[in-house]
């Protein structure tokens, strides 16, 4: 009986921690990780929960009359009579970040859920220290188990989430297993429908982090809104002596050395004005060192200063008004197979669309990780970042909202620091309903509330007007409440054929900057024929020519990005011998061989630049 109370106390508290930790992201994380998760992890796939739910369907969490059958207990025999009928030590293994689509051949299709299991030990670098354990993200529910006990859970596909473990973990011997489950569901962020690969598991990093009892959790410092001398944000201190504490900013590259103090809270807001700040750029991708420390603890991060504003149909970096020569990528490392995570998959994206002539990349249609990020960072590429909201998400559920907001704000706090990152994207291609405009301008309002400096926008849909099929337009009420108007238009492939966009006009009356946020055709690469032979290279590149003049005389256009860099997997491409399982509107294949259209845009970004630089 004293057994059952002590683990049943344990889960109270264990539910309550998990239920503010989760809350409380760790910023910089890769700055402060002191041990490493990655590598081999034992994994059992479940696809009945049998290791979650007793056969009356309650989840073990619940039903403590037998623990030692929910995996998450890890139980062992403790005689020759007793059953267990799993055992993660003799169980195959998966490699930690990787999906285990790509991983496994009996897991390709896999939607479901796995049990990965780590052993790790532990010891504490001094008394008083805190632990904790960062996932960079996991697709696409988890359940998080340490030694036994529940820490809690994230949903969410493509975001980070950690756990306070201090007082759950010991020197030796412990043992982390969480359960994901990647199976798509109506009311989730992103919904049932997706064009891209559903790739399960822990895809990005795991670590642990040690922090003093009291640290600093999280920062943003950024120049101001249309200011090119005052950078502001804020220090947030986590731990049970935050109040009153004397922190330190310094710069060292701007001779600054600011001495705040923290408030009840642990909180103290930044406003420092600087003179002759060298502003990062494409052309001059500058990183700052700033450190923050107080006596108990100090961060280090490389952070870039520029502005990003709107002036009228001009987006204007720095005070200058630029072209954003953009492409379109999934998160996929199509050579390797399976989703991209390392530092080595962003090199490979990010030099590809160099050699494309980009300054900007959509990273669609979700946050990508941590490492494209900061390699954009240093190679001075600008981002648009976007939330999963994508199709027919359910626009009048409030735990759908409420997935997508925290989703959104698990993005935003990872990102904020980030200087190519300018466009915070809200959806793709969604529906104009009441509750879809609503949902939106909600979470459009969650974006501008933890950050005011980046713009808003959302991949929208044009229309025919009434009167003319051949007179094109946005009439979204949604272009209201976002600072560039971004929209999707494959005329000259879903619509018509190329010679189409030659015929078409566009009526645009709205005197924000216009990014087309995904034009394409398919092309199997290799495939040749005249330039109306379907999915050849020479359509594609004909669709390109045709869709580039076209687009090129909105007067508003300030940006595109294809769709897509590189063929992408997705079950909803089946045809024989052409896709196979493959979206083909990459401009280089998936054996990373350019096609004729990867030319056609670059030529038309070489042509831009003339015009901008
Ligand atoms: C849509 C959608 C993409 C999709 C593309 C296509 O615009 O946003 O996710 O892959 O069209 O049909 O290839």
């Amino acid at each position: 009986m004293y057994k059952l109370v002590s683990v049943f106390i344990l889960l109270i508290i264990s539910s309550f921690i998990s239920a503010q930790c989760q809350e409380n992201l760790i910023q910089n994380a890769g700055n402060r990780s002191i041990q490493s998760l990655n590598g081999k992890w034992n994994y059992i796939v479940d696809p009945y929960e049998m290791g979650y739910l007793d056969y009356r369907s309650v989840p073990y969490d619940q039903n403590l009359k037998s623990p030692e059958r929910a995996f998450y207990t890890n139980s062992k025999p403790q005689d020759k009579t007793e059953r267990i009928e799993y055992d993660f030590d003799k169980s195959p293994t998966l490699l930690v970040p990787r999906d285990w689509n790509s991983q496994k051949e009996n897991l390709f299709y896999y939607e479901g859920s796995i049990w990965y299991k780590k052993s790790f030990d532990y010891v504490k670098s001094a008394p008083d220290k805190r632990l904790f354990v960062y996932f960079g993200a996991a697709n696409y529910r988890s359940d998080v188990y340490l030694n036994g006990k529940k820490l809690g859970f994230h949903k969410g596909g493509f975001t980070p989430f950690n756990f306070e473990i201090t007082d759950l973990v010991k020197e030796t011997d412990n043992f982390l297993i969480l359960k994901i489950d990647n199976k798509r569901k109506a009311d989730e962020v992103p919904t049932l429908n997706t064009d891209w690969w559903n790739y399960g598991g822990i895809t990005r990093d795991v670590q642990l982090i040690e922090t003093p009892a009291t640290f600093i959790r999280d920062y943003f410092i950024q120049l101001k809104k249309a200011s090119a001398d005052n950078i502001t944000g804020y220090i947030q201190l986590d731990g049970s002596n935050k109040s009153g504490v004397p922190v330190e900013v310094t710069i060292p590259g701007l001779k600054l050395q600011n001495k705040l103090v923290t408030d009840a809270n642990g909180y103290v807001s930044i406003d420092f004005k600087v003179k002759e700040i060298r502003r990062w750029s494409p052309q001059d991708p500058f990183l700052y060192d700033v450190n923050i420390s107080f006596a108990g603890d100090k961060t280090i991060d490389k952070i870039g200063f520029r502005t990003i504003e709107t002036k009228g149909a001009d987006i204007i970096l720095n005070g200058k008004s630029i072209f954003l020569k953009g492409i379109c990528m999934h998160e996929e490392n199509a050579i390797r197979g399976g989703r991209a995570y390392s530092r080595e998959d962003a090199l490979l994206l990010l030099n590809w669309a160099k050699e494309l002539g980009c300054n900007f990349v959509r990273l669609a249609h979700y946050p990508h990780n941590e490492n494209i990020i900061r390699l954009a960072d240093e190679m001075g590429i600008l981002v648009w970042e976007e939330n999963p909201v994508y199709w027919a998400i359910q626009w009048a559920n409030p735990e759908t909202f409420a997935t997508a907001s925290k989703q959104l704000k698990e993005v935003i706090s990872r990102d904020k620091n980030r200087a190519s990152v300018i466009i915070w994207s809200m959806a793709n291609e969604t529906p104009v309903t009441d509750d879809r405009i609503s949902f939106l301008h909600r979470l459009v309002d969650t974006a501008r509330k933890m950050d005011n400096t980046r713009l808003i926008s959302a991949a929208l849909e044009q229309h025919a007007t009434k009167e003319n099929e051949m007179v094109r337009t946005i009439t979204d009420p949604f272009s209201e409440f976002v600072d560039v108007v971004s929209f999707n238009q494959y005329i000259g492939w879903y619509d018509g054929l190329p010679d189409k966009c030659s015929k078409i006009k566009w009526v645009i009356d709205l005197n924000k900057p216009v990014i087309i946020s995904e034009l394409g055709a398919d092309a199997l690469g290799g495939m040749h024929g005249d330039s109306l032979t379907r999915w050849s290279e020479e359509y594609q590149k004909y669709f390109f020519e045709e869709n580039l003049n076209m687009v090129n005389k909105i007067p508003q256009l300030r940006g595109t990005t294809p769709w897509i860099l590189v063929d992408f997997r997705s079950p909803r491409r089946v045809l024989p011998g052409i896709q196979d399982g493959w979206n083909r509107k990459g401009l280089i294949s998936e054996t990373g061989n350019k096609k004729l259209a990867f030319y056609t845009l670059r030529d038309f970004y070489i042509g831009i630049s003339k015009k901008y630089e």
